[in-house]
């Protein structure tokens, strides 16, 4: 057949056509339930992700629900496991092949319990974020994660506690802060109920909007601080 028959037959197509280059990659990194991680699904699916994609889910355990979550939705998913790797800095570099193979721009630890190297802050600089269940920097850092976050507000019995989105740097829950939202404590509760409240009023809320300001290009870090500019 010569060519200019088979070029008749199957016309040219673009293999790019219909691809959004200006939409970021989101991928989105998890251990647990994934409840924030749906908060990010319900959020694209309603189109308020500031035109961003959620590329791939990572989890750090093969038996975390989140994974179902993003299954049943059709994202892509990955498990790489903590302890298939001798140390941090292995893991952390798995990691950051596996995230310049999704081609993420944004990466969101969304429940996401494994400890990173350094290496992982520097090549993805201001474009980590985290949901931390308290307002920091009450409450924060080593060992303050999941419940022992909640059960060390009501130990200390503060009135107030809440959420924060920041982004990610060397510093364990140390890095600027973009979003915080404050969540009555009341009389009666224990841990688990707070927990459950403070995702419902502060977590689920925040986490959507802050991806969607990032994806919209709409947050500056100027002198350690995150600056909003709507
Ligand atoms: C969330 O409350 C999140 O803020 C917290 O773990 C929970 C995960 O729930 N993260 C941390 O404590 C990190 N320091 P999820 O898997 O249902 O989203």
């Amino acid at each position: 057949m010569a060519v200019t028959d088979l070029q008749e037959r199957t016309p040219w197509v673009d293999p790019l056509e219909g691809i959004d280059f200006s939409a970021k990659n989101i991928v989105v990194l998890v251990s647990g339930g994934g409840t924030n991680l749906q908060a990010l699904i319900n959020a694209q699916e309603r189109g308020e992700l500031g035109g961003g994609i959620i590329k791939c889910v990572i989890s750090s355990r093969p038996d975390a629900y989140a994974l179902k979550r993003a299954k049943d939705h059709g994202i892509p998913t990955r498990v790489i496991q903590r302890k298939s790797f001798p140390d941090v800095e292995a893991y952390s570099n798995a990691l950051i092949e596996a995230l310049y193979q999704e081609y993420a721009d944004l990466v969101v630890q969304a429940g996401f319990m494994t400890i990173l190297a350094p290496s992982v802050c520097r090549a993805y600089q201001n474009k980590i974020i985290n949901v931390h269940p308290a307002l920091i920097p009450s409450f924060c850092g080593k060992g303050f994660y999941g419940l022992h976050v909640h059960e060390a507000a009501l130990e200390k019995g503060v009135k107030v506690t809440g959420a924060t989105v920041h982004f990610v740097t060397e510093v364990c829950d140390g890095g600027p802060i973009i979003l915080q939202k404050a969540v009555d404590i009341l009389p009666d509760d224990t841990p688990e109920t707070l927990q459950k409240r403070v995702m419902e009023q502060a977590e689920w809320k925040i986490l959507p909007q802050a991806v969607k300001l990032f994806c919209e290009g709409k947050i500056k870090v100027k002198n350690g601080k995150a600056i909003i500019t709507e």
